[in-house]
């Protein structure tokens, strides 16, 4: 295929920044440390359907692919590539998912709530890295779980793609900036800093309450009837993802969230060292 040869023949050193597109100033700082760091950034702009277990939520995700440019073009409007491939392209034909072992880190939190999610993400990743042949991926840690399993992917496929990590953007509300985030009504988009406010209430108490106390009263702030439904909170290993009942001050650990608010899920979470 034409683009195949095209993305893997810039003799330069390339950054990848995979997105589903719907940009946002979340993407935009990933792509912002990828030009720091590359001579060209390749930046594809996908819906992955493979990765969505909620057909609703797949024909409803937001598609700009014109006003992403645009927002790209505010970066740089000559060393930003942006690849957009049709699924029956980047696919081969019909979308379908490889099945993959990523171990216990794939079995928890998103991996538990979303069926196949992290199969499709694994899927689509190995076709966007054979076709962009990067140096440096970028991802968010606003998906801390797939960053932890991109990182086993990259692993297992032997490439020479280093992954980094780069932190959550949020609005001056404390809300992590998010595609999904466009679905919401005013009202909601008033309502949803609660997340980051219980967060970061819980990294304030977390070495003078019990965690189940924690629990608890978070519970409570996300039980109204404002439309809220809490799917699952989670203090974990920041590496191994494995759950904890209580905190440790030496050990490594984050506190992750997702939540409906009517019709939109939201994930977020955060460091506790
Ligand atoms: P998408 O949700 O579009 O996110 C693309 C990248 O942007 C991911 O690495 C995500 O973690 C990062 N990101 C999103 N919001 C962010 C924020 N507020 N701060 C920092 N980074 C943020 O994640 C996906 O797409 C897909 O699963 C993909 C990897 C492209 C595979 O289809």
């Amino acid at each position: 295929m034409s683009w195949r040869r095209r993305l893997s023949d810039l003799e330069t050193v390339v950054g990848f920044v995979p997105t589903m597109g719907a940009l946002h100033e979340g993407h935009l700082s990933l792509v912002y440390q990828a030009l720091e760091q590359n001579e060209v950034v390749v930046v594809s702009i996908f819906v992955n359907p493979t990765q969505f277990n909620n057909l609703d939520d797949l024909e409803t995700y937001p598609r700009t692919l014109e006003a992403d440019v645009t927002l790209l073009q505010t970066l740089s409007t000559d060393r930003i590539v942006v690849f957009a491939p049709t699924a029956h392209d980047l696919y081969d034909g019909t979308p379908k998912s490889k099945s993959w072992d990523f171990g216990s880190v794939s079995r928890v939190m998103e991996g538990a709530f979303r069926t196949g999610h992290f199969d499709g993400v694994g899927t689509v990743l190995q076709l966007l890295f054979e076709a962009v042949n990067p140096m440096k991926s970028y991802f968010g840690e606003k998906d801390y779980q797939q960053l932890q399993i991109v990182k086993q992917l990259t692993a297992q496929l032997g490439q020479n793609n280093e992954i980094i990590g780069c932190s959550i953007y949020r609005e001056p509300s404390g809300l992590a900036m998010s595609s999904r985030n466009q679905r919401l009504t005013d009202v909601q988009k008033s309502q949803a800093p609660l997340i980051y406010r219980v967060l970061t209430f819980i990294k304030d108490h977390i070495s003078s309450m019990s965690w189940s106390d924690l629990v608890l009263w978070a519970e409570e702030q996300f039980e109204s009837d404002l439309g809220w439904r809490l799917e699952y909170l989670t203090l974990a290993d920041a590496h191994s993802l494995e759950s904890k009942d209580h905190y440790v001050e030496t050990e490594p650990l984050r506190v992750f969230i997702a939540v409906h608010l009517g019709c939109v899920r939201l994930i977020d979470n955060l460091d506790l060292n």
